[in-house]
């Protein structure tokens, strides 16, 4: 069956300070899909204080993973919303296998392709670099960098004029554990991109445009259905 060219989904995957949130918010437009960010979700929900929001803290703040039925319950109620029904970006969704089999199940009941798995490929050194100089907005969730990519209007956020902070996952420690978790569960959800013949790889390792014309690339061809297996 042919489906419509814009009725699909793209994964953005990648480790912490990658780049998936600077580049989901010029490549949703692109697409002309809604930018569905775990990990500004989840921040939402703390900033509300609601249960989830509190459930997520304490994972968060170590950088560890949230739990699966928590994280994928959250993705799934996002995905149910009108804006989403043709299609979305992912960024920080899936990372773990587990996730990814869900997220392949419901994707496969909607009769939604992923048309790629972007893998954006930046070196561990580039990774802490960039994220002991991010600053992050409160409101709109944008990122700068001090050196790289400063606010315009600094301390202020330059799109939205929200105070910008520190992520509290962004010292250290958390960002050596944020980056071991990933490699140890998210790797294998590349992998799995990579068998089901959708996957990717960007070199994000350029400056934010050169990555950018390399992603609108990446997503730009025909997209791929989810095989029917892959929901048993
Ligand atoms: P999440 O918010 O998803 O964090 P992350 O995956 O660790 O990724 P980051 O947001 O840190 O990096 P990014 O790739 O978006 O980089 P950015 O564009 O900002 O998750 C946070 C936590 O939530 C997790 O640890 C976990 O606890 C929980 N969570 C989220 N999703 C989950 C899930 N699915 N399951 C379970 N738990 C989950 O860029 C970084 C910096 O670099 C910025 O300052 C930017 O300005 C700069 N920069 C970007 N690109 C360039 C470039 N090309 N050149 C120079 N500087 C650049
Ligand atoms: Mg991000
Ligand atoms: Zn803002």
């Amino acid at each position: 069956m042919e489906l419509p060219q814009h009725h699909d989904v793209v994964l953005l995957l990648g480790a912490p300070g990658a780049g998936k949130g600077t580049q989901a918010r010029f490549l949703a437009e692109t697409l002309g899909v809604p930018h569905v960010a775990s990990g500004d979700l989840l921040r939402e929900h703390r900033n509300r204080g609601d249960e989830l929001g509190k459930a997520a803290q304490v994972y968060m703040d170590r950088g560890d993973l949230v739990p699966d039925t928590l994280v994928v319950d959250m993705i799934m109620h996002r995905l149910n919303e009108p804006d989403a029904a043709d299609g979305a970006l992912l960024d920080g969704f899936p990372r773990t296998i587990g996730q990814a089999h869900a997220l392949d199940a419901a994707l496969v009941e909607r009769g939604l392709p992923i048309r790629r798995a972007v893998y954006l490929e930046v070196s561990r050194g580039t990774l802490t670099d960039r994220l002991s100089g991010r600053w992050t907005c409160p409101s709109c969730q944008s990122t700068y960098h001090d050196r790289f990519s400063p606010s315009p209007a600094a301390p202020l956020c330059g799109r939205c004029g929200g105070v910008l902070y520190q992520r509290e996952d962004d010292r250290r420690e958390a960002v050596e554990n944020r980056i071991n978790v990933y490699l140890r569960d998210t790797t294998p959800v590349i992998d799995h991109y990579d068998r089901l013949g959708v996957l990717a790889r960007v070199n994000g390792d350029g400056e934010i445009e050169q990555v950018r014309d390399a992603l609108r690339l990446a997503v730009d061809p025909v997209p791929v259905p989810v095989p029917a297996h892959v929901a048993a």
